[in-house]
C-alpha cells in the first residue's frame, strides 16, 4: 500500500469547487506540498552525479534493471531520474524506495506517464485527475525523502523542473496527411484526465500552469550562486533535441514533447548541464554553452530493437569492445541491451573523487567539479556533423510504410 503524506488529501478532498475555485485550490496546495520539500541547502556535496530517464518499471526486465540499480552502494553520490518511472504508484512507490536505500540522495520530476489516470493497472490512491496525482505524487516523495525540488548540495545546485508539452513548440514544417496529437496518437490525450474548467492537452496554457508549479525563478538563481548547475526535465526544451519529422515514426510527436516556458527556465538559470527524457533517444549535445544529455533506459523492445539509437558511450571505449554495429551501420558497444550497463551515466564528478580515482577520457572542469566527457550518441553525433534540414519532408527509408504507427513514449 502506498503511503500518501495527509495534508495534501484533506486539502485535495474538499467539496467539488467551482472551476475558477478549483485551480485556485490547486495552485495553494501546490504551494502547501512545496514546504513539504522545499528547497533546501546542505552543507555537504555529493562524491559523484549519476542520471537517468525513463525507467518504464512495468516491463520486468526494467524492473529487475532498477532492483539491481538499488542494491548497488552509492552512499556518497546523488541519483537523477528525468522521469517516466510509471503510470502505476505502487510500482513508482517500490522504486523511489529501493533507490534511495542505495543513494545518498535521490532527485526525481514526474513524467507524463506519471500523470496517466486511466491506465488499467493503475493503482493510483485518490487522484481525481492528473494535477492533482501530481501533488499526491510529491508527498509521497516527500515522505521516501526523495527530492523534487532545486536543492543546494555543497557546491552542486540540482534543479528538477516541472514542465508539459504544448503543440506550438513545434514550429518546422509538417509532412502532409499526418494527423495532429489526438486521443488516437498521443497516449496522453487519451490517459491523462483534468479538471473542470481546466486548459486543454497541447494547450501552451496547460504548459504554463505546469511550469508556474516550479519555484519562482530569482530564488532558484539565489541559489545557483558560486554553484555548480545541473538541472533537468521530463520534456524537451527546445526542438533542436528531437530528430526531424522525415526521421520520426509518428511525425505528430513534435508536437507533443517540448515547452518553450521550460526552454526560458534554463536561459535564466543557465546551468552547466540540463537532463531530459521522454523521446528515449540516447543525447549529448551542447547548444549555446549548455550541454543537454538524455540517458533513457527505455522499454525493454526498443533497447532489442533499435540499440544504436538509445546507447550512450564514452570516446574512450576500447575498440575491442566496439563489435556490435547498429541499423546505420555504425560501431557501437557490445553490451546486452538488457543488462543496459552504459546506465546509470556518470555526469559529474567532485575535484577530490577525480583526484582519487583518476579516469579516463576529457572530463570537463567546472567552478568545483568536473563534467563527464562527450558521450557518443548516433543522433546526437548525427547533428555535430551534418545541420538540421527540417523543411526535407522526405520520409527516411525506416519510415515508409510505418508512419501512423503510434509512439512509444
Ligand atoms: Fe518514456
Ligand atoms: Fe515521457
Amino acid at each position: 500500500m502506498v503511503v500518501i503524506g495527509t495534508r495534501s488529501l484533506v486539502i485535495l478532498r474538499a467539496a467539488r469547487p467551482s472551476p475558477f475555485r478549483q485551480r485556485t485550490l490547486i495552485h495553494s496546495s501546490a504551494a502547501a506540498c512545496s514546504c513539504l520539500n522545499t528547497c533546501a541547502i546542505s552543507e555537504q556535496g555529493p562524491r559523484r552525479v549519476l542520471a537517468v530517464s525513463d525507467l518504464h518499471v512495468d516491463h520486468p526486465e526494467n524492473f529487475k534493471w532498477t532492483n539491481k540499480l538499488a542494491a548497488t552502494d552509492h552512499r556518497h553520490d546523488v541519483l537523477i531520474v528525468a522521469g517516466d518511472i510509471s503510470h502505476n504508484q505502487e510500482k513508482l512507490s517500490q522504486t523511489l524506495q529501493g533507490l534511495t536505500k542505495a543513494f545518498w540522495k535521490v532527485f526525481f520530476v514526474v513524467g507524463n506517464h506519471e500523470l496517466w489516470t486511466r491506465a488499467k493497472d493503475d493503482s493510483m490512491v485518490g487522484a481525481e485527475h492528473s494535477p492533482q496525482k501530481m501533488q499526491l505524487i510529491h508527498s509521497l516523495c516527500a515522505d521516501l525523502g526523495v527530492l523534487t525540488k532545486p536543492t543546494r548540495l555543497g557546491p552542486v545546485l540540482i534543479c528538477p523542473l516541472i514542465s508539459w508539452h504544448h503543440q506550438s513548440f513545434d514550429r518546422e514544417p509538417d509532412i502532409p496527411g499526418v494527423p495532429r496529437p489526438s486521443p488516437l496518437f498521443v497516449s496522453d490525450y487519451r490517459a491523462c484526465t483534468w479538471p473542470e474548467g481546466f486548459p486543454g492537452i497541447g494547450t501552451e496554457e496547460l504548459a504554463q500552469w505546469f511550469d508556474a508549479q516550479n519555484e519562482p525563478a530569482e530564488q532558484i538563481l539565489d541559489m545557483s550562486h558560486d554553484a555548480d548547475v545541473i538541472s533537468f526535465s521530463h520534456f524537451l526544451p527546445l526542438q533542436a533535441l528531437l530528430p526531424e519529422k522525415r526521421n520520426l515514426f509518428y511525425s505528430g510527436l513534435a508536437k507533443a514533447v517540448g515547452s518553450d516556458f521550460l526552454a526560458r527556465r534554463i536561459a535564466e538559470l543557465q546551468p552547466s548541464i540540463h537532463l531530459f527524457g521522454h523521446t528515449h533517444f540516447g543525447w549529448d549535445a551542447t547548444l549555446d554553452g549548455i550541454r543537454y544529455i538524455q540517458a533513457p533506459l527505455c522499454t525493454p523492445r526498443e533497447r532489442l530493437g533499435r540499440l544504436g539509437s538509445i546507447i550512450l558511450h564514452h570516446a574512450d571505449i576500447p575498440p575491442s569492445r566496439m563489435t556490435r554495429t547498429d541499423g546505420a551501420g555504425h560501431a557501437i558497444p557490445d553490451t546486452d541491451p538488457l543488462a543496459a550497463d552504459w546506465l546509470p551515466v556518470t555526469i559529474w564528478r567532485s575535484k577530490q573523487d577525480m583526484s582519487s580515482y583518476p579516469p579516463g577520457g576529457d572530463w570537463q572542469a567546472l567552478k568545483h567539479g568536473c563534467m563527464c566527457p562527450p558521450l557518443h550518441a548516433r543522433w546526437s553525433d548525427y547533428f555535430q556533423t551534418e545541420p538540421r534540414r527540417p523543411d526535407d519532408l522526405t520520409l527516411a527509408p525506416w519510415v515508409k510504410g510505418v508512419r501512423r504507427q503510434p509512439p512509444a513514449t
